[in-house]
């Protein structure tokens, strides 16, 4: 009885204590619209690898932090020989290549049952590219020398991602990652609906 009542007792200070620790966590509150510049730094946004080495994300505008609609735009660096997943999301989303060089690899083939042998694009300072609706993609900083560092907008925020293993797994069995790794911190919090 005794041991019963103490195990309930640790459970129960074992949820007070992750609640806690979510709560007083930065995540929404700390950074909501309510308290940002209209104008701001994007020095001093907070950044961020979200369990990827090598890649610096940086929501610049987004739908969870500040209630984009519509676009969302997110600064991206990644180190020498990172890159994404191999992955395709229903949203339009344009690339301005800041600095570094890198491979885009991309297959147009979402009509087919899976993407197939990818294309290979070199990418280069101040080159832009866009990736259509639902093609598969994935972008290589395949530079040993610089950083690979993109400006990307997207549309029809927040991302929904299907992450494929390889270019031959069929579009069915991609994965879907919702929330995206930079909106699962804000998501929990309704978002701003008509007024
Ligand atoms: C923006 O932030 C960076 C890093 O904190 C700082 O060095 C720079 O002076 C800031 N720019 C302005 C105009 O405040
Ligand atoms: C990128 O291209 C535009 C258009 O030609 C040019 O004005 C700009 O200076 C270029 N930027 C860099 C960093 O090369």
């Amino acid at each position: 009885m005794a041991e019963r009542f103490f195990i309930t007792t640790l459970l129960l200070s074992i949820i007070s204590f992750s609640s806690t620790v979510f709560a007083s966590s930065p995540p929404c509150s700390s950074i909501s619209i309510t308290g940002l510049p209209l104008v701001r730094n994007i020095s001093e946004i907070p950044q961020d690898n979200y369990g990827r080495p090598g890649l610096s994300h940086v929501t610049v505008a987004g739908s969870i932090l500040h209630r984009m609609n519509e676009v969302e735009v997110w600064l991206q660096t990644f180190s020498p020989g990172t890159h994404t997943p191999i992955h395709r999301h229903s949203c339009e989303e344009v690339f301005i290549v800041l600095k570094g060089s890198g491979t885009l690899y991309i297959a147009s083939n979402s009509h087919m049952k899976y993407p197939g042998n990818p294309e290979e694009h070199f990418i280069f300072p101040n080159s832009t590219f866009h990736i259509p609706v639902n093609d598969a993609h994935q972008l290589w900083n395949t530079n040993e020398n610089e950083d690979l560092q993109v400006l990307v907008i997207i549309s029809r925020p927040p991302v929904k991602v299907f992450i494929y293993d390889d270019w031959s797994m069929p579009h069915n069995a991609a994965k879907l990652k919702f929330p995206y790794y930079w909106d699962e911190q804000c998501s929990q919090e309704p978002l701003k609906d008509e007024l």
